[in-house]
């Protein structure tokens, strides 16, 4: 079953609009904190609601928020990343596009828990209509006085404003966002210092997910309890799955973790496509290693997504069945992350660059002897090796599509052509 908390008012045209929300609640957890809770006592809720990020690292939400220095003389800085694009991940623009309140009443209680007055949405630059809608949401809240001067008369002051981006995947990495926020070139900084201490213009920064912080007014509003009582041990609440690729009914749903995979791919998503079975699953965006058939029944929750050999990362679930080749996918994702590189360290830039002529080479049937064992070598050198998780993003679906399917690299290389009779044709 679908469980709707941050998508309860998803369908209503008109929850844009501020007194929509206001009616169905909207900005109550933001009075409550503001008036009744101590900065302390958000992260305490936050802590004890179990709310881990969910921009793909799964970091507690009230711990990455109580590392922000209490005593530093530096403003600091709440930064919502609506950069979302991890391919196969559009649950960020959804909560933007028809609740975009839901994100500012998320981003301005984050922003005071951890003191700060001024908060950014970085937004992807192709994302014109989330960036408007947040932009009018913003004013609306404004014009409510629920953000500038004096809030809710108790002398505290907000500002908030919308940044889009140029549209460059590795601006979504934290670091990377800060530098473009900055009007530097989006490349990715070595940590530590970790952006809670040297962030944005090297002063505290918290960096949170859309998705995130959308949760953050229900935790406030029903309290850490109630929604750490969603959710498995160690993964609670909810979480939305982007659900695209070889299903009937592709789309966001939103479900308690733990639920499991194949209920979201067949009762929600309606199962796989007439006639077709089930080839491999990515559970968490791109970067993530495949699952197979077999694994279907897994809980979609942090730990057995992990136990399982891969990662809930985004939750960007992407089903292709038997006809994709996956020479053929594996070419498209590593043109994807070649071409999103920063290039500032040398594994990433040059590894991935190498790895994309090699197994282009493949797919077009001019591989040769020896390239899978040098394809394996090359991400050997990248995993681990890079300055941000992008390299390893970069070669994780790569090793996991050698491990799981090297008969099709082989086949292509040996025989020059595809082992999988394409009746479909994705290109
Ligand atoms: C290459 C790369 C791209 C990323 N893109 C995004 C993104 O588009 N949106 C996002 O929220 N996090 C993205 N992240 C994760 C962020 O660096 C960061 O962990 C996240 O925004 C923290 O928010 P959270 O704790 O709420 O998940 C990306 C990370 C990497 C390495
Ligand atoms: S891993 Fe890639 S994207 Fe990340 S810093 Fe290095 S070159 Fe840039």
């Amino acid at each position: 079953m679908e469980k709707r908390i941050l998508f309860k008012y998803i369908d209503d045209p008109d929850q844009i609009h501020i007194d929509t929300y206001i009616k169905h609640g909207g900005y109550r957890a933001w009075e409550k904190a503001l008036k009744s809770m101590q900065p302390a006592q958000v992260i305490d809720e936050a802590k004890k609601s179990g709310l881990r990020g969910r921009g793909g690292a799964g970091f507690p939400a009230g711990m990455k928020w109580s590392f922000v220095p209490k005593d530093s003389p530096k403003p600091r800085y709440l930064i919502c990343n609506a950069d979302e694009s991890e391919p196969g991940t559009c649950k960020d623009r959804v909560l933007m596009e028809q609740d975009p309140h839901g994100v500012v009443e998320g981003m301005a209680i984050a922003a005071y828990a951890i003191g700060s007055h001024l908060a950014f949405c970085y937004v992807r630059g192709e994302f014109v209509k989330p960036a408007t809608l947040m932009e009018q949401a913003i004013r609306e809240a404004y014009d409510k006085k629920m953000l500038g001067r004096n809030i809710f008369g108790t002398g505290y002051d907000l500002d908030m404003v919308v940044h889009t981006g140029g549209g460059a995947y590795i601006c979504g990495e934290e670091t990377a966002l800060l530098n473009s926020l900055e009007g530097e070139r989006g490349m990715s900084r070595i940590r530590p210092p970790f952006p809670a201490i040297e962030g944005l213009y090297a002063c505290p920064t918290v960096v949170n997910n859309v998705e995130t912080l959308a949760a953050v007014p229900h935790v406030i509003n029903n309290g850490g309890d109630w929604y750490a009582s969603m959710g498995t041990e160690k993964s609670k609440g909810t979480k939305i799955f982007s659900l695209s690729g070889h299903v009937k009914k592709p789309g966001n749903y939103e479900v308690e973790m733990g639920t499991p995979l194949s209920y979201l791919i067949n009762e929600l998503g309606g199962g796989p496509l007439d006639g077709h079975k089930i080839k491999a699953i990515i559970p968490g965006g791109s970067s993530t290693p495949f699952l197979l058939p077999e694994q279907i029944d897994v809980p979609l929750d942090y730990e057995s997504i992990a136990a399982a050999g891969s990662m809930l990362g985004s939750g960007a679930v992407i089903v292709m069945d038997e006809r994709t080749c996956m020479v053929w996918v594996i070419e498209r994702l590593i043109h994807f992350y070649r071409h999103e590189s920063c290039g500032k360290c040398t594994p990433c830039r040059e590894g991935t660059g190498w790895l994309e002529q090699m197994i282009s080479r493949i797919e077009k049937g001019e591989g040769k002897p020896g390239d899978l064992e040098k394809i394996d070598s090359i991400c050997d050198n990248i995993l681990g090796r890079t300055i941000c998780p992008l390299g390893d993003a970069a070669v994780m679906p790569i090793q996991s599509a050698l491990k799981l399917f090297r008969d099709e690299f082989q086949y292509h290389i040996d025989h020059k052509k595809c082992l999988v009779k394409s009746e479909f044709e994705f290109k």
